[in-house]
């Protein structure tokens, strides 16, 4: 008889309520300051790699200024990287010493962290990385930062890859007992094939199964390989839905500030506050949610570009979190350069390129509009049905004309709500 398939999240509905969360890379990484990865990039060992470890000091760290910048942005959830690809544990784990509290630092990182966080109202997400470039029984494979190493990998012919499931397990295990209610378990990542690892490297049916059970109501993406909850588009903007198997799913594209998850020194790549609050308008209008990462630095700081950032989207989410919150994709089709969202009745269209005095909406909304206002103020737009400058007024294309003024509103992307008859 075929075993029963890994149970999902009976109701993920204050996930796509929400739509907008903050991902937070810190670990060890913060240090070398050039990436993430740079273990793998640069093929760190073990031994060269530990300088950051002995060093690792973040004294200026304080999560309720972290915290109240996310909530300030208008995010309802965050998710850390507890453990990133390199092994280094932000918690107090006792499966290993390999953990902030044996550093210089000396204290578990996760639980003040989790704390502010939830004093500011948002949810609790946990990034696992299912790959560790440091346990003693993770095989070696193509993408390890040891690989090239020949004598280092035949002194190592003998890992046990059960072992690191193992761990893994017993890691997650302790992170979904001891630090509260969890409401997203974020994995990364899988890579099948004969050099790579997938499911079967992490036992990841049994490691499903045990987060269910711990967490019955919690949030899973799909980077186990298993197929769950969430998908997860990373760093770029899907055309459409994200779909499976013809389906739509529940999905969040994940994005950088600068091209780095972790701190990046010298990368000044940012993107703008314009650009990001149009990838977080592209994100619902295609029914989805924005994941947006801040790497901080190693004395426990945001930079101040990505705080400003933050605080940009802040100012356009307090006038306009409406077009936001509880939407979703509509059924109407935007104009050019623009986007619906959708709540019920309202309809919200955000203009990504201001047009000269008018934008006209095709479709069957002519008869269903009864008031049209700027989100950001509050006064009227007026429209008309059918475009006053064309021959054929509400021909077999219904056009409804909405009468702008010339100057853009002073908002990173103008958003006129309009409110729709039952
Ligand atoms: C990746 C990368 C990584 C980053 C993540 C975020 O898979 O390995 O460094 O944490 O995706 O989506």
């Amino acid at each position: 008889m075929a075993a029963e398939p890994v149970p999902v999240c009976p109701d993920p509905s204050w996930f796509v309520h929400d739509r907008f969360g903050l991902f937070i890379h810190w670990g060890l990484y913060a240090l070398p300051a050039r990436h993430e990865w740079v273990r793998n990039y640069e093929r760190i060992s073990n031994e060269d790699y530990q300088k950051y470890f002995d060093h690792f000091d973040p004294d200026l760290y304080d999560p309720n200024v972290w915290a109240a910048a996310a909530a300030r942005a208008g995010m309802k959830y965050f998710v850390v990287t507890t453990k990133h690809h390199d092994g280094f544990c932000l918690w107090d784990s006792q499966q290993t010493d390999y953990k902030a509290t044996r550093t210089p630092y000396g204290r578990d990182l996760l639980a003040p962290m989790v704390q502010a966080f939830r004093e500011q109202g948002l949810r609790t997400g946990l990034y696992h990385s299912l790959i560790d470039w440091h346990h003693p029984e993770f095989v070696i494979d193509h993408i390890h930062p040891q690989r090239d190493d020949k004598a280092f990998r035949e002194a190592q012919a003998g890992r046990d890859q059960s072992k690191y499931a193992a761990y893994l397990h017993a890691q997650v295990r302790e992170l979904l007992t001891n630090y509260g209610d969890v409401d997203i378990m974020w994995f990364d990542f899988s890579y099948p094939g004969p050099d790579g690892k997938g499911g079967d490297d992490w036992q990841a049916e049994g490691l499903l199964r045990m987060v269910r059970q711990l967490a019955p109501n919690i949030i899973v993406n799909n980077r186990t390989t298993i197929d769950q909850d969430l998908w997860t588009p990373e760093q770029f903007q899907p055309r459409e839905w994200v779909t499976e198997g013809g389906q739509k799913v529940m999905w969040e594209a994940c994005q950088t500030l600068n091209g780095s998850w972790g701190y990046h020194r010298d990368n000044t790549n940012w993107k703008s506050v314009d650009l990001l609050i149009r990838m977080l308008v592209d994100s619902v209008s295609k029914g989805g949610n924005l994941l947006l990462n801040i790497g901080p630095n190693a004395r426990g700081e945001m930079q101040p570009e990505a705080l400003a950032i933050l605080s940009g989207i802040g100012e356009w989410m307090r006038l306009h979190n409406r077009s936001i919150y509880g939407c979703g994709q509509s059924d109407y089709t935007a104009p050019e350069d623009c986007r619906f969202t959708q709540n019920g009745n309202r309809l919200y269209l955000h203009s990504f390129a201001w047009p000269f005095n008018a934008i006209h909406i095709e479709g069957e909304l002519a008869d269903r509009i009864e008031y049209c206002q700027f989100l950001h103020d509050g006064s009227e737009i007026h429209h008309v049905v059918g475009d006053p400058h064309a021959k054929r007024h509400n021909g077999p294309d219904k056009v409804v004309t909405l009468k702008l003024p010339i100057a853009r509103p002073r908002v990173s992307v103008p958003v006129i709500e309009i409110f729709l008859k039952d």
